[in-house]
């Protein structure tokens, strides 16, 4: 560690992930530890408000302690705390915002507040800085995840000399998140929860072309996006083609006994569902992919930033590789561990924070829709 790389202990508890992590400089994971809650909401094909706060609470103290020990730093070498304090669930995020309020006070270190939303734009950075790249601004940043899809303009900005982040909205869903509709698709089709890393596996194995869907009509702003549509018209496939219905009771009962395994469900869906899912993701897809270049061409950027958990998708980063080369715009994403929430990205984003001398006092809240811009 050089002497002016200042240690930041992230702790992020916005949806169903525990998570906390130690960051030097603002860009050097020396440790990153994430409770998923997925087990407990499985059964339920979504996350439970009141089981997520209750889990947080279980977690918080043990991971954060972990994070420190892998760090191989105690509490007292840390500079300060930044913590998740919106957008998410309220109760999930009061878990984080009341621990790291205590935390800070009891150890006499400063406490930031951070925009989890500001937590997936430095995902990105930190990935790049791990392999030796820096995306050059102004960009356009799209975070897709369950929760999210939103467009950012991202330019850089200097406050007392620190280089700081501006961001301005330029577009998001208007009603589901991508996440979402690949979740809800998953559980009409009976293929477990999360649906989007299963779809993943199986998308390859259809015909992408094989159903068509129609573009979402939308009036107004030309780079909003609206999934909903697509989640009724896969409803609508299904109750025209009744023919499926069978395998997927056949899949509810594999999913019941416990077979998640891509190989195992795919072994119990027929062709026609294999060209749906594949359709399915083409359009969503395909539509985050138009919208993002379009906004990128029309701000002038330099480059194009994905974050969220949906970026985790092979489809979505091919068809930005592909599509960046040949408008030579280079694209940038997390690695798959720091696509999904996680702690790092929190600290991260907190160090910038820091070194412009923000700083959060005891009366820091919660505020599940806490805008970035
Ligand atoms: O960022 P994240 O962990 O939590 C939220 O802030 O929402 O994202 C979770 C979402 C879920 O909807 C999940 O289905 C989706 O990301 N997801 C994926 C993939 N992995 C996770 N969607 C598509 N392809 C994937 N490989
Ligand atoms: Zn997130």
């Amino acid at each position: 560690m050089t002497e002016r790389e200042h240690l930041i202990l992230g702790i992020e508890s916005s949806c169903d992930e525990t998570a906390a992590a130690v960051v030097a400089g603002g860009r050097r994971i020396l440790s990153s530890v994430v409770a998923s809650q997925t087990e407990i909401h499985r059964k339920y094909g979504g996350v439970v408000p009141e089981l997520a706060s209750r889990e947080h609470l279980r977690q918080i103290v043990p991971v954060v302690r972990e994070a420190v020990e892998q760090a191989h730093v105690t509490l007292r070498d840390v500079d300060a705390v930044a913590v998740t304090n919106g957008p998410g669930l309220i109760g999930a995020l009061l878990v984080g915002v009341t621990y790291g309020k205590v935390l800070a006070q009891a150890l006499g270190k400063p406490l930031i507040a951070v925009n989890h939303l500001e937590g997936h734009v430095h995902a990105v950075f930190l990935e790049a800085h791990a392999a030796g790249r820096e995306p050059a601004l102004p960009a356009v940043c799209l975070i897709v995840s369950g929760g999210h899809t939103i467009l950012y303009d991202v330019k850089s900005a200097s406050s007392n000399g620190v280089q700081r982040f501006t961001y301005t909205r330029i577009g998001g869903t208007r009603d589901d998140a991508a996440g979402e509709a690949y979740d809800k698709v998953a559980r009409m089709l009976a293929l477990g929860y999360p649906g989007g890393p299963i779809i993943d596996r199986l998308a390859p194995h259809g015909d992408a072309h094989a159903v068509r869907f129609n573009e979402p009509k939308m009036s107004g702003n030309p780079y909003d996006f609206s999934f909903s549509g697509i989640k009724t018209a896969v409803l609508y496939h299904l109750r025209r083609n009744p023919q499926l219905t069978p395998e997927i009771e056949s899949r509810r009962q594999a999913l019941a006994r416990g077979e998640r395994s891509a190989d195992a469900l795919r072994a119990l869906s027929s062709p026609a569902t294999l060209d749906l899912i594949a359709s399915f993701q083409r359009a969503v897809v395909d539509n985050l992919v138009s919208r993002t270049f379009a906004a990128a061409e029309q701000h002038s950027v330099r480059s194009i930033l994905v974050s969220g958990g949906v970026a985790a998708n092979s489809e979505l980063r091919h068809t930005f590789e592909s599509e960046a080369a040949r408008r030579r715009l280079e694209v940038y994403f997390p690695s798959r561990a720091l696509s999904t929430d996680n702690a790092a990205m929190i600290a991260a984003a907190g160090h910038a924070r820091f070194l412009s001398g923000e700083r959060a006092d005891l009366m820091l809240n919660a505020e599940a829709n806490l805008p970035l811009a």
